[in-house]
């Protein structure tokens, strides 16, 4: 389990973008050997990209996937699921991310169930979360569960809108995941750069970095952030 002494988990999320071809593209333009100790960097690549990003990845970075099966390995057409995920060398996986909340409409109850099966499956759950949801997710998810996470505080007005939350309210929203959730990490995501980056480090276990990840050397220059 990650606790605040290790290394700052920095979170590509790649969501619906990129194909093989700009997979290598992106690793030709990233320089793992300039990953700074205090950093812990992740690829979160859409599914079908898992494989592309594995033969890709240095070995200093680790694979997260973007979503999971609430169910598992059988008859449920269109899904992938957790012991799928772990087969394909996957350690991390966001969960109940806002943009799948929004357009998918997944419940509290299904952001449960699939973290359940990343458990299971010894994955590590990124369970993204904004203010106003916080004690009703944590109500949905069975104790078990609680224990083995990282949260994302990822407040929806920030995310993708260049409208980065304040550190303060930063800082607020964490003490509120902890209440609920106990000694947990916590990361924080929205609109995240190479500007507003050491400031969040400062406070956080880490940062979720959607539209800054997407071109190698702006994404390393976010990594570079967590030289201390
Ligand atoms: P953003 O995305 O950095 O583009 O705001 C963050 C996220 O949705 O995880």
């Amino acid at each position: 389990m990650y606790s605040g002494a290790m290394p700052k988990l920095i979170i590509a999320n790649w969501k619906s973008n990129k194909t093989e071809a700009s997979v290598k593209e992106w690793f030709a333009g990233f320089d793992a050997t300039k990953v700074p100790a205090e950093a812990k960097v992740i690829i979160a690549p859409s599914f079908h990209l898992l494989s592309e990003t594995r033969r890709n990845l240095p070995d200093n970075l680790a694979l997260c996937a973007q979503d999971v099966s609430p169910f598992p390995m059988g008859s449920y057409t269109g899904e992938v699921n957790a012991q799928q995920l772990k087969a394909a060398e996957v350690n991390f996986v966001l969960l109940g991310h806002s943009e799948r909340r929004r357009y998918f409409h997944e419940t509290h109850a299904d952001v449960a169930a699939k973290i359940s099966e990343a458990i299971t499956n010894t994955l590590v759950p990124v369970l993204c979360l904004d203010r106003d949801y916080i004690k009703a997710q944590a109500a949905a998810l069975s104790v078990k569960d609680v224990v083995n996470l990282v949260v994302a505080y990822e407040p929806v007005a920030a995310i993708g809108t260049g409208n980065n939350a304040s550190a303060g309210e930063v800082e607020e929203a964490i003490k509120e995941i902890k209440a609920v959730f106990g000694n947990v990490p916590v990361i924080y995501g929205g609109s995240v750069d190479e500007q507003s980056v050491r400031e969040y480090l400062m406070i956080t276990d880490g940062v979720l970095v959607g539209g800054a990840s997407l071109d190698p050397h702006a994404f390393q220059k976010v990594v570079a952030g967590a030289q201390t």
